[in-house]
């Protein structure tokens, strides 16, 4: 069986779910169901990202400690996921021991091979990004990405990763097209230019931050939290019995905010242990609610369980896959989901839905399986889920409301041929349509392909009540 294993970035918990983290997941989450479904043997791996000195800050704002804080928080994400019917296979948390034992071992042969050494460094760190900022990444002073007291000037003896010089083959498997790991196109250019403009080493530890794993060749420092939390993608398939063979990692998806580390840093770890390295990269964009960044100040976070509430889980499922950033920031807000969800789900598909069990019931259909066409499968790996799910809706649900409305069964005599054949027909385009949309949202395709089986079943109710 072919293996396919595929991550998303883990999450910091000093905040929790959002609708970033959750169009993250759910678009891993749609591709990991569509290479089940094609019979693949697919490792779906997620978790949260627990060590550092942001969560260690918010931990003692709460009265907590730095552990207890992150086993109250972790869950809210495992069961978010839950909810929302994340098929992970596993979630990984940092502070697992069977981590921290593997980001020892990762870091000790990193060790070995002579790619560390100690040096002062004196510069801006971004508190929320968890990095250091060169002057070039300032604006006005401070990291754009989070507030002004979140920059902090640090100055500490730390340990260093040889970076540079990874460098040159770093930049030969990005130009080298038989590799081709970072998607989409637009990121590579982005990742080579910054490559060519010379590139320095980096600290892989903290001097004064305690919250983290020690060094195993000091224990007076602990693992920088990005190395730390970068090992995940690898640790989860050395600790976890049979999952071994599952390293490379296949895709890693994650935002663009977290590029470098994952195409650069993480790539040069993995050179340096002399580890394989992970087949695909792909970045998506950003979210932005109604036109503005989403942040806690602005008061404009959408959570997952707003959506829930309004949409229902498939509901928001849907939502998330239709407006997913894939290469360019995607404008999203609730009012604009309520339109959607009224057009697609409840006047469209739904209605088609519940035309075809009405008019339909008790007519027999073909038990033919339906098989997913290559175009489609192309598209949801490349996370181009509006495309595709605008493929299906074109051939097999406008299609067959257009069809019904031309031919009005409503208006036949029950046995009249015409009637049976166009109602048939329609039963066997939106048979296709739920087998397409299963990975988008599993339990309304699965509802609509019972009331499909053998013969079409009356509906007691619809699938997708309006929303006002
Ligand atoms: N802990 C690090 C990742 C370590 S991975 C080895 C981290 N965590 S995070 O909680 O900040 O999550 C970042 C990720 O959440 C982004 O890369 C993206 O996947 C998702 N999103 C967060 N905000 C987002 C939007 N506004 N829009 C879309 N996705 C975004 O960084």
């Amino acid at each position: 069986m072919k293996k396919f294993y595929l991550t998303t970035p883990i999450y910091y918990i000093n905040d929790i779910p959002h609708i970033g983290h959750t169009c993250t997941t759910v678009a891993a989450d749609i591709i990991a169901r569509l290479h089940r479904k094609t019979g693949e043997e697919v490792f779906f791996l997620t978790g949260t990202d627990e060590h550092g000195q942001k969560v260690a800050e918010v931990a003692e704002k709460e009265g907590l400690s730095p552990k207890d804080y992150c086993d109250k928080i972790s869950p809210r994400f495992s069961e978010t996921w839950k909810v929302l019917n994340i098929s992970y296979d596993f979630f990984i948390r940092t502070t697992d021991q069977r981590h921290e034992k593997v980001v020892g071992e990762l870091l000790q042969k990193i060790y070995d091979k002579g790619d560390v050494y100690k040096a002062k460094y004196e510069g801006w760190y971004c508190i929320g990004c968890e990095k250091f900022l060169t002057e070039t990444d300032l604006v006005d002073g401070h990291c754009p990405l989070h507030s002004a007291e979140k920059t902090v000037k640090k100055s500490e003896e730390n340990w260093f990763f040889k970076l540079s010089k990874y460098i040159p083959q770093i930049i030969k498997l990005i130009e080298n097209n038989t590799s081709n790991y970072i998607f989409p196109e637009s990121k590579k250019s982005e990742v080579l230019a910054k490559l060519k403009a010379g590139i320095n080493d980096i600290s892989l530890s903290r001097e004064n931050v305690s919250w983290g794993i020690p060094l195993p060749w000091d224990k007076n420092q602990t693992v920088y939290v990005w190395f730390d939390a970068l090992i995940n993608y690898y640790s989860a398939t050395q600790f976890l019995e049979n999952k071994k063979e599952f390293w490379p990692a296949d895709l890693h998806i994650l935002g663009k905010e977290i590029l470098w580390f994952h195409t650069v840093i993480w790539q040069a770890m993995l050179l340096s242990a002399e580890i394989k390295l992970p087949v695909k990269t792909y970045i998506h964009s950003f979210y932005m609610i109604d036109g503005q960044k989403m942040s806690k100040s602005l008061g404009n976070v959408i959570s997952p369980s707003q959506l829930i509430d309004l949409f229902g889980v498939d509901g928001t499922r849907y939502l998330v896959a239709r407006s997913f950033p894939t290469e360019n920031d995607a404008d999203v807000g609730i009012d604009r989901f309520k339109e959607k969800y009224n057009a697609d789900l409840a006047n469209n598909l739904g209605n088609l839905v519940s035309r075809v069990c009405k008019l339909g019931e008790g007519l027999k259909i073909n038990n033919q399986e339906v098989i997913i066409d290559n175009k489609y499968k192309i598209l949801i790996n490349n996370l181009k889920f509006d495309e595709a799910i605008g493929w299906v809706f074109e051939n097999y649900i406008d299609k067959s409301n257009n069809r019904l409305n031309e031919v009005t069964p409503w208006k036949l005599e029950i046995n009249d041929p015409k009637r049976i054949e166009i109602l048939t027909e329609c039963a066997q385009n939106l048979k296709i349509a739920a087998t397409y949309l299963e990975s988008i949202m599993p339990e309304t395709s699965k509802k609509i392909l019972d009331q499909l089986d053998k013969e079409i079943k009356g509906l007691e109710s619809g699938l997708f009540p309006r929303i006002k």
